[in-house]
């Protein structure tokens, strides 16, 4: 429903400035329903049959990214933009499916180790001789100049794996031998990351438990050898569709909207995030028609939950020049849940921005201004880092189906994914009307609104 903003619309006087003939800015003035409100032609449109349909179709089979579910629904997100009259790309790219973990080994003094050992997921090839140190869990306070030069022997717990390795690392450690926490027998555990580039192993709790006295009574020289590791790659994809703005009308400005169509390997993704590309493709084909002075681009992103790939792929093949032109970047990923909460729009910040502006007033505009917190945790996350406005929308707290087999569309609300899409129809229309030529001397409504920081649970 429309609620703040006709008033502010026509004191601006929104009625001439947005070029309507006489008649319909006669009507305009005179209705004060959402009816005849200046963005209609962009609301009106968008239709939840359509949503729900997209997700009935992608959501009959997970589209864990590099599978054939994934390329399936490649498919159909092409041919659907296609069909709308986009210029579509598909944009393949390389992901680490697996590991193959090679041949790890430790030797003590000289002599091989009895126990097991098992490479950390990523660990480099190498082969370090040093002597070996016990640094505890590896805390940043625990950690000492002593382990320069030096292998060091952790407890897993408490802290992540990436932390206990840089702690170690940045005082100069050469190797890591991790034991397992307490309650355990296995050693099939621990993974370190890019830039780490130091061989890291695992042993089990009582071998490492052992190791610790010894060190007690005597100096021990460790070897730590890990070879023929590397990680398995996969092929996933991106789908690109653009609209470019009337060539007497281009003000050089480009807003995405995004979502990722791959799923996790358990469920067909219903909701994660089906549900975000069907918006995307449903704002796609309302926006097709509708002329613009800004450069409109559709994303679908693969490998989102292998880490985020195909987005940071996609961002990082940006040029300088295309990242200063693009003014926002709308993420949509898990926006059809009917046991989900309400609307949020998280920037990985926690600050507002330009797509939270726009989102929030738009939110106003259709149903309740939309609040504002603090997550990554997707597709939003690497354009954020290459310093465009972008913001992830999302119902929060999350439904329980969450990366489950039960993420099935029979969960799927077509009140929220309507909602959704009037939300993001209307603020990306804001932004790409020709009557609104600079962004920051918009004349026309949904003009700014109040709108707060909200720390719900997820
Ligand atoms: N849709 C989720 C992101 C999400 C989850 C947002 C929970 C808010 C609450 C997304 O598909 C996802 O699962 N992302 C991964 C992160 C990624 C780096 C593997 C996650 O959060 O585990
Ligand atoms: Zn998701």
């Amino acid at each position: 429903m429309y609620r703040k903003t006709l008033t502010a619309i026509l004191a601006a006087g929104l009625a001439l400035s947005s070029g309507m003939l006489p008649a319909e800015a006669e009507n305009h003035v005179s209705n004060e329903q959402s009816d005849h409100a200046f963005d209609n032609k962009v609301i009106k449109k968008i239709d939840s049959e359509n949503m729900y349909q997209h997700i009935e179709v992608l959501s009959q089979q997970p589209r864990e990214a590099g599978t054939d579910g994934e390329w399936q629904g490649v498919q159909y997100i092409k041919e659907q933009f296609e069909s709308f009259g986009y210029e579509t790309e598909i944009q393949p790219f390389e992901f680490n499916k697996g590991f193959e973990r090679g041949t790890p080994s430790i030797a003590l003094n000289g002599n091989d180790f009895a126990g097991d050992v098992h490479t950390f997921t990523g660990s480099v090839n190498a082969e370090v001789e040093a002597p070996l140190v016990y640094v505890g869990l590896a805390s940043a306070g625990e950690v000492g100049d002593e382990v320069a030069g030096k292998i060091a022997l952790i407890e897993r717990g408490e802290i992540s794996f990436y932390d206990k390795i840089q702690n170690v690392m940045d005082k100069g450690a050469v190797g890591v031998i991790m034991f397992n926490r307490e309650g355990t027998t296995g050693n099939q555990f621990g993974g370190i990351y890019e830039g780490q580039d130091i061989p890291a192993v695992a042993i089990t709790r009582e071998a490492g438990l052992e190791l610790v006295d010894r060190l007690a009574t005597e100096e021990v020289t460790a070897t730590v050898s890990v070879e023929g590791a590397s990680y398995i790659k996969g092929t996933s994809h991106n789908v690109i569709a653009k609209k470019k703005p009337h060539p007497n009308k281009d003000n050089g400005q480009i807003v995405m909207v995004g979502a990722h169509h791959d799923s996790v390997s358990v469920g067909p993704g219903a909701n994660d995030d089906a549900s975000g590309v069907a918006a995307v493709l449903e704002l796609a084909r309302v926006m097709a028609n509708t002329p613009t002075d800004t450069e409109l681009r559709f994303a679908t992103y693969g490998a989102e939950e292998k880490g985020l790939v195909g987005s940071y792929n996609y961002a990082y093949s940006l040029s300088d020049e295309e990242v200063q032109n693009i003014v926002g970047h709308f993420q949509l990923d898990m926006v059809g849940s009917r046991d989900a909460g309400e609307l949020i729009m998280f920037t990985p910040d926690g600050e507002k921005n330009l797509v939270t502006d726009y989102g929030a007033a738009a939110g106003a505009r259709v149903s309740e201004t939309v609040p504002y917190g603090q997550l990554g945790r997707s597709d939003h996350v690497p354009f954020f880092e290459r310093g465009i406005p972008a913001a992830l929308f999302i119902h929060a707290p999350l439904e329980p189906w969450y990366h489950g087999p039960e993420d099935t569309i029979d969960k799927i609300s077509k009140e929220k994914l309507q909602d959704v899409g009037e939300i993001v129809g209307a603020a990306v229309y804001q932004i790409a009307r020709p009557d609104t030529p600079a962004l920051e001397n918009a004349n026309v409504a949904p003009g700014p609104v109040e709108y707060d920081f909200d720390d719900r649970p997820l």
